[in-house]
């Protein structure tokens, strides 16, 4: 089949395809500007991308197209509606970088905690504050609200687990979990939690969900993570409440994220007190590009071979 991979792709499993008979057109430099061009001409019966947008535009440009893989869990840069409504199906590979965003979270906690990255910053600039930075609470015991306990959520449960932490959870579609205590409310989640971490999908419901009732919900002092999606969190709500409320936050996510190549990002949100920033790597590891590149290279060969999608979203 001939494939468009519109991003980076590790190098091993544009071999495999290869070596399985596909043609392979790789092109990281496109994005969601000129990638319709691109599968103008080369009329590809599948485009394979991480995080460059597919629109309807790419999606009309060729109807060779069957078939576009979201290499990656996510999959709000997708037109998946419009990909629908001409037959072309949308695949993602779940599960397959949970346990690298779910490690990046708990390392954001610890950052949180023990304010490593201002620590760090300091003594580079020649500064010894060992009066400021042994004012860390600690993780023990205090309570770990998770929101969303799907593939991530579950993997920071584990993890959170082994640091002694009280874990309870909200998802409207899970009711009980070995992993957590469940709440019926995500308010409720806020009143209690010491610390919350969301891993929730981004969609026209969730958009701003978090927002100033949230973050006057949450405990002052308390820690809020997101590695989900930056359209999720109501920045300007977020900044407020970090200045005035104590809230001290980590972000790897933003709502006005740059291209992943852009070498800039001036924003409100990452220079705000209280609030540290990571540049959107939660499923930046070898390992977890290596195993998202094995399940999309699966459901390449599942339609080759049987004539069927694998892990569709848009059915
Ligand atoms: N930072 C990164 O690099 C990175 C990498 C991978 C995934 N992500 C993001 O992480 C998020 C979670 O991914 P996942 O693989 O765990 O997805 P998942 O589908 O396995 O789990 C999502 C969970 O959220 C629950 N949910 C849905 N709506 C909810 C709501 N309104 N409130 C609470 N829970 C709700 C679902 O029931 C599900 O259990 C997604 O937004 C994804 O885009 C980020």
């Amino acid at each position: 089949m001939k494939i468009l991979i519109a991003d980076k792709f590790p190098k091993h499993w544009v071999e495999v395809l290869k070596e399985k008979g596909h043609e392979i057109i790789l092109n990281p430099a496109l994005d969601e500007n000129t990638l319709p061009e691109a599968q103008k001409t080369e009329q590809a019966e599948i485009i394979i991308v991480r995080s460059t947008k597919v629109n309807a535009s790419a999606i009309d440009a060729a109807p060779s197209l069957k078939l576009v893989i979201r290499a990656g869990a996510g999959y709000d840069t997708i037109d998946i509606n419009h990909a629908k409504t001409k037959g072309v199906a949308v695949c993602n590979c779940p599960g397959t970088n949970s346990i690298a965003v779910a490690e990046l979270a708990m390392g954001l906690i610890l950052s949180l905690d023990r304010r490593i990255p201002d620590n760090i910053i300091d003594l580079k600039a020649g500064k010894w504050n060992k009066t400021e930075y042994s004012k860390a609470k600690g993780l023990y015991g205090r309570t770990l609200g998770i929101i969303g306990l799907g593939h991530i959520g579950r993997e920071v449960a584990k993890r959170a687990q082994a640091f002694g932490l009280k874990i309870i959870a909200f998802d409207p579609f899970v009711k009980e979990s070995p992993l957590a205590q469940m709440v019926s409310d995500v308010y409720d989640l806020a009143k209690k939690a010491d610390i919350i971490t969301i891993h929730v999908p981004n969609t026209a419901g969730t958009k701003h969900f978090y927002d100033e009732k949230f973050f006057e919900a949450m405990k002052p002092g308390a820690y809020f993570i997101n590695t989900s999606r930056g359209g999720l969190v109501k920045e300007d709500a977020l900044i407020k409440a970090c200045a005035e409320k104590g809230i001290r936050a980590a972000l790897d996510v933003y709502e006005k994220e740059p291209k992943a190549d852009a070498k800039e990002f001036v924003d409100p949100v990452t220079s705000a007190v209280n609030i540290y920033g990571t540049h959107h790597i939660g499923a930046s590891t070898e390992q977890a590009q290596d195993a998202v590149a094995e399940v999309a290279v699966q459901i390449v060969q599942e339609l080759a071979d049987k004539g069927t999608f694998l892990h569709q979203v848009n059915k």
